[in-house]
């Protein structure tokens, strides 16, 4: 017999000063295949027009639609219900701008992010356009291209204690995609240039190293072997930041 859900939706519009933070529920009947961007979609047309929450690509790879499901951060879009239990429990993910209900602004951190850490090439080449497009060993090229499918979802943030104390902490995303320029062998970046931005207790030597990052994260990147090597790497970079101090004294 085909269950019927139970959903608690986080309901709140900081935009209307007579909204109140609260949880709403809403039931449906379970449909086969059933997932939470079919669900919510059906709540928002058959029963409040007015439920706010994001989605675009419906596909696990725009990250628009990431929120707190049953406790943990993760895509509405691949999550089927099936999986989870009649009573399911919908949060926008901590640690960004509130939309509104489960909408967040997750655009603003991580342009800010991507500021902060200069997530781009750095290269003294002039740009030449009529130049071939510089050849990349392959194996290099996919080493690149593992830590460069992140969707910038936003989880690893919202799952992240240190992130959420710390508003300036970086987070496993930023250190991923640091760990990503220093692997591209066009990044003219030394050791020193990264450890100004990553070296300190905002970057990898804030984070505490519990991985709850890789456990949310949906695209299965593998957070804990980057955090490894940068602590590994910035902690040498430290020693020698530290010797060529002492020798100059
Ligand atoms: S391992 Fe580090 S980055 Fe990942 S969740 Fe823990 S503190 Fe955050
Ligand atoms: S690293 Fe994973 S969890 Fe974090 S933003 Fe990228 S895709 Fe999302
Ligand atoms: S809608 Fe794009 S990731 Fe879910």
């Amino acid at each position: 017999m085909a269950r019927i859900l139970q959903f608690n939706i986080f309901r709140y519009n900081p935009n209307d000063p007579d909204s109140k933070p609260h949880l709403q529920s809403f039931y449906l009947d379970e449909t086969p295949n059933l997932n939470l961007f079919i669900a919510l979609n059906r709540i928002r047309e058959e029963q409040d027009p007015s439920l706010m929450f994001d989605f675009c690509c419906r596909a696990a790879i725009c990250g628009a639609c990431a929120m707190v499901i049953n406790g943990k951060p993760g895509l509405a879009c691949k999550t089927k219900t099936k999986d989870l239990p009649e009573q399911i429990n919908l949060l926008p993910l901590p640690g960004f701008k509130l939309v509104g209900d489960l909408s967040v602004d997750t655009g603003t951190w991580f342009r800010a992010m991507n500021e902060r850490i200069e997530a781009w090439v750095h290269s003294t080449k002039e740009f030449d356009p009529s130049a071939e497009e510089e050849r990349m060993d392959n194996a290099l090229a996919e080493q690149i291209y593992e830590l460069d499918r992140c969707i910038e979802c936003g989880c690893c943030i919202a799952a992240c204690a240190t992130a959420q104390m710390r508003p300036d902490f970086l987070g496993a995303v930023a250190l991923n995609r640091i760990a990503r320029f220093i692997l591209d062998p066009r990044d003219e970046r030394t050791d020193k240039d990264y450890f100004e931005i990553v070296g300190s207790d905002q970057g990898i030597f804030g984070c505490m190293g519990l991985l709850a990052c890789e456990d949310v994260c949906p695209k299965n990147i593998p957070l804990q072997d980057q955090l490894g090597y940068l602590r590994r790497k910035m902690g040498i970079a430290a020693v020698k930041n530290y010797l060529s101090w002492r020798k100059k004294k």
